[in-house]
């Protein structure tokens, strides 16, 4: 937790929460992001696998993840440091879509974004908050609960995001996946992007990546590599400790009160009326 006061750790652009480590001026500038048309975006609302998915597309490609934060965290220099990048830039990002630079729309970029669970997002934030000095002091789950559902979290309101990108589910550059389906199958999942990215990878290939992907293995590769931050995806911390908690479906059990639970399902139930994916999300 942060002795800072929330006031020097946060600040909103466009209504959305962000950390003082990205600027607003890199912010304001996010359309000037120069897309090539080759380049990969890895797409998610915090705590909802990023790493995992990174995980699994660096091993396709053979390649580490050439930006190792999300495009929207730093100053004006991060403009120059993607600009200075060899293609092929695989890009990670927590932006909403209509926040996302528009060259990458234009350029019809491909784009993986990945969603899971909203009660285990939430579980997972809030035990990602409690421990990073970046992030303002949370006192109890209660009281995160209570901001998560008002969307007043670091990236803004979860069902914002999640319904922002749901509209272009169906566009062709873009790969909707969701976490629970990679723990349920994760070579059927790790086939679906190898197909979308247009690797060639052999059932071989993907046994493999399945194996160097689960949950034990990359939380073995952390402790090894906690030091080197070029293995983290994340926007606040480069200590992978705070990424490898659990990864388990369905720990939000072991946090919501009934009482909670039911507020939760009616916040879920009016915000989502119009999805089509709500039924994907709630385990
Ligand atoms: P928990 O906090 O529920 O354990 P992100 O990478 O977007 O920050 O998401 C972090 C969440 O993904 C954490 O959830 C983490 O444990 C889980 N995770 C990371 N790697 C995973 C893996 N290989 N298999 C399953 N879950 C994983």
């Amino acid at each position: 937790m942060s002795n800072l006061s929330e006031a020097e750790l946060i600040h909103k652009f466009k209504g959305i929460s962000f950390t003082t480590m990205s600027s607003p001026e890199l912010l304001n500038s996010l359309d000037a992001f120069d897309a090539r048309e080759d380049d990969v975006l890895l797409v998610s609302y915090p705590k909802s696998g990023t790493h995992w998915l990174a995980g699994v597309i660096t091993k396709l490609y053979n390649t580490p993840v050439t930006l190792t934060t999300p495009i929207e965290l730093g100053d004006m220099s991060k403009l120059e440091e993607l600009n200075q990048l060899s293609s092929k830039r695989i890009i990670p990002t927590h932006l909403d879509y209509n926040m996302l630079p528009q060259h990458f729309k234009n350029k019809k970029c491909k784009m993986i974004y990945i969603s899971r669970n909203p009660k285990d997002t939430a579980v997972s934030m809030y035990h990602y908050y409690r421990e990073n000095p970046n992030l303002p002091t949370v006192d109890t789950w209660t009281a995160f609960l209570d901001l998560f559902l008002e969307g007043d979290v670091v990236c803004g309101s979860w069902f914002d995001h999640f319904l922002s990108w749901e509209e272009h589910k169906n566009d062709k550059n873009i790969l909707f996946l969701f976490y629970e389906d990679m723990k349920r199958n994760l070579p059927k999942i790790v086939k679906e992007i190898s197909i979308f990215l247009g690797i060639n990878a052999s059932d071989e290939d993907i046994q493999d990546i399945c194996k160097q992907s689960s949950f034990s293995e990359m939380k073995k590769d952390t402790e090894k590599e906690n030091s080197d931050p070029s293995h983290t995806v994340c926007a606040l911390t480069s200590n992978r400790k705070l990424i490898f908690r659990k990864g388990t479906v369905g720990d939000w059990k072991n946090h919501f009160t009934p009482k909670q639970n039911l507020r939760f399902d009616e916040v879920f139930s009016e915000k989502m009326k119009f999805s089509k994916m709500a039924k994907h999300l709630t385990y």
